[in-house]
């Protein structure tokens, strides 16, 4: 009687609620599935356990006492004494003073959460010229926030960066439950993070979270920057991985990374190395759609106070997302449902849109040649 009643009197209606319906599950559908079926148990081998046993009794004395060996900045009292849920290590880049600043000003500022203490440190390498180093030194001074490790800040180094900052958290930051690794150039929405992070109460342990990369493949292109020789990676996938621009990891997981770490082969992107350590200790990383990867969401306040991340955060617009986040007007449900609409259409526009510029750019450099 109903479907009479429907197709009878109110079949437009029923329409356009379909059409509704259809419009949702396009949009939000392949979050969803993404998430179920990114979800699988971990293994348990023998030698994982062993490998946790090593982790558990890691000692870190001897990093601790050879400090100048490994750093130039090291930070070594930041976490002292300090109850710690989350430290926020930025990936900054040494000529970068502006934007560390920026973030200092703007979400780097947040100390606390619902009461649970945050830190926020900055991340380095060496810079190529003496006189960034004298201005880092003189930044460091003055804010005590900044950890150098001994190497050069390049973009091939930053495999070598993400082992020296993991060294670095388990050696000085122990009593960190969680460690979040970010890059510069991103927008970071703390709050919402820390409550995702405190809705995972019973696991505080084994925790491998961000946008996971599924069945990325490795680059075997000989000219190119990235490529990864078949005797470095022979295999044809990576394993599972989140992706580098944002994600956390539990002290434990930090650890047993850093205990596997010299089993890896270092000749592969930096979120891949993490993804092959987190693998050889048999651990599944959670897939949360809330992290953004390298994706730029268009910014809308409701919206961003719902996501975790977003890439390529301009200054401008980290200032006025941090300004209108904390104004201190609330979202209504509805506000939150038509800013996540609002921002995801217009993020698959903005892709789609570059999509179509990198084509005509890359046939144009192909007319050139
Ligand atoms: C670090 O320093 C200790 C002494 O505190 C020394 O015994 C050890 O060999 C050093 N380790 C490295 C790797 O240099
Ligand atoms: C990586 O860092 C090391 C140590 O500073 C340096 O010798 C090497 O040249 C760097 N590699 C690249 C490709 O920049
Ligand atoms: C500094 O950071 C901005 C914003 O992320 C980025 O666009 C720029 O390339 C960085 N500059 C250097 C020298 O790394």
């Amino acid at each position: 009687m109903q479907v009479t009643f429907c197709r009878l009197r109110t079949h437009q209606w029923c329409f356009i609620l379909f059409n509704v319906i259809l419009f949702h599950a396009l949009l939000f559908g392949a979050d969803f599935v993404e998430e179920y079926f990114l979800r699988s148990l971990p293994h348990v081998d023998i030698k994982i356990l062993e490998i946790k046993n090593k982790a558990r009794k890691l000692n870190m004395e001897s990093v601790k006492s050879n400090l100048s060996k490994y750093y130039v900045l090291s930070q070594p009292e930041a976490c002292n004494g300090k109850t710690i849920f989350l430290l926020s290590l930025i990936f900054s880049s040494p000529e970068n003073g502006t934007r560390r600043e920026l973030i200092r000003k703007t979400w780097g500022s947040v100390t606390s959460v619902q009461g649970y203490p945050i830190l926020t440190l900055f991340a380095l390498g060496m810079p190529a010229l003496l006189t960034t180093q004298e201005e880092i030194d003189i930044e460091s001074q003055k804010n005590n926030d900044i950890i150098e490790g001994i190497f050069l800040d390049s973009s091939e180094n930053q495999t070598l960066k993400v082992i020296s900052m993991t060294q670095w958290a388990v050696a000085f930051c122990p009593n960190a439950l969680f460690i979040l690794k970010v890059d510069e150039e991103m927008f970071v929405n703390l709050p919402g993070l820390v409550d995702y992070l405190l809705s995972l109460k019973e696991h505080l342990e084994g925790i491998y979270v961000g946008r996971v990369i599924h069945q990325d493949i490795p680059n075997r292109d000989p000219h190119s920057q990235e490529f990864v020789p078949l005797s470095e990676y022979p295999e044809k996938y990576y394993p599972d991985y989140c992706s580098g621009e944002a994600f956390i990891m539990s002290q434990d997981v930090a650890q047993m990374v850093y205990v596997v770490s010299n089993e890896a082969s270092i000749m592969v992107p930096a979120d891949v190395f993490v993804g092959i350590c987190a693998k050889l200790v048999g651990l599944i990383p959670i897939h949360s759609s809330r992290f953004s990867g390298e994706r730029h969401i268009v910014y809308n306040r409701c919206c961003y106070k719902f996501i975790f991340t977003s890439s390529e955060a301009t200054d401008a617009e980290t200032s006025l997302a941090w300004r209108e986040m904390n104004d201190g007007k609330k979202c209504s449900l509805f506000e939150t449902y038509y800013g996540l609409i609002s921002c995801k259409l217009l993020t698959y526009l903005n892709s789609f849109r570059r999509f179509r510029v990198g084509t005509v750019q890359g046939s144009a450099v192909h007319f050139g040649e």
